[in-house]
């Protein structure tokens, strides 16, 4: 039978999990089914059983299960743990192996597609919830000059950072500070919202980084270009480069991400 896989989340009709990996699989040449699987809002473990039960390997989590997932896991990597959150599992006889790719799909787009070194950089951090706490482990392995976590709730970031070199601040603190690169990881951008940030942090910066795809020129990035800032990207290579780690992980074959990369990608104007 055709090795089954599939992306679990609620909603789910905008992912672009299958598209990414059915690409993967052809140009890989994985003999592989992949498809996106609705959950119900209470019924997580349920639905993943039964997945598992009809012959699934390995599945992707999204919003709002990645929670769910980690308490789901019977191994977790240790990113999976730091993070707090789980975006894949691999199934092996009764065991579910559980890993997070999204910070070092992240960092893998910064650092490769979009060339900018994260060594030596001072790196600012907007946001401390699911999606700064999977980018914190995997930045600060890149050895940064400085990782600054600005949120508006102070206790989030100090409780995410602790016990790391990672330091934290409010918003109104930035003012009179430059960063090298700005990484927005709030959930501001999906409604359109923009973190209260100075636009002065973006003065000598040479990225500004949105976590959001598909949604064009965000505030945040309006406020970037506006600032300057040369080079200015969403998150579709992040979302393109976790889709690869997670195929590798399940496959053994890390598969080429520029042609979806390019394939998605719409213009940020
Ligand atoms: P996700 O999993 O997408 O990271 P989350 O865990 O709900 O979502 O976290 C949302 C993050 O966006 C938080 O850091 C939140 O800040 P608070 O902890 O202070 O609530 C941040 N956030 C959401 N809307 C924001 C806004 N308009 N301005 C600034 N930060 C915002």
């Amino acid at each position: 039978m055709t090795d089954q896989y599939a992306v679990i989340g609620n909603p789910i009709s905008h992912t672009k999990s299958p598209f990414i990996h059915g690409s993967f699989a052809s140009t890989t040449a994985q003999d592989l089914v992949y498809t996106a699987i609705e959950g119900p809002l209470d019924g997580f473990a349920a639905a993943v059983d039964a997945f598992r039960a009809a012959g699934g390997q390995g599945m992707n989590i999204t919003a709002p299960f990645k929670l769910d997932a980690f308490r789901y896991a019977t191994e977790l990597t240790e990113r999976a743990r730091r993070a707090g959150a789980v975006n894949a599992m691999k199934f092996v006889g009764e065991r579910a192996y559980a890993d997070n790719f999204d910070g070092v799909g992240l960092v893998r787009d910064i650092t490769h597609n979009l060339g900018c070194a994260l060594q030596g950089q001072r790196v600012l951090l907007l946001g401390a919830g699911g999606a700064a706490r999977g980018a914190l482990l995997p930045f600060l392995e890149q050895n940064p000059a400085q990782l600054v976590i600005a949120n508006r709730t102070l206790a989030t970031a100090q409780a995410m950072t602790e016990g790391t070199s990672a330091t934290v601040c409010n918003y109104g603190d930035l003012a009179g500070q430059t960063f090298d690169i700005v990484v927005n990881a709030t959930s501001a951008s999906l409604r359109a919202e923009l973190p209260p940030v100075p636009a002065s942090v973006f003065a000598q910066a040479r990225l500004a980084y949105e976590l959001a795809y598909g949604k064009g020129l965000t505030p945040f990035l309006r406020l970037a270009h506006n600032a300057g800032v040369a080079q200015r990207a969403d998150g579709v290579g992040m979302l393109a480069e976790q889709a690869a780690e997670a195929f590798a992980w399940w496959r053994g074959v890390r598969p080429d991400t520029a042609v979806v990369i390019a394939q998605l990608t719409i213009p940020l104007v």
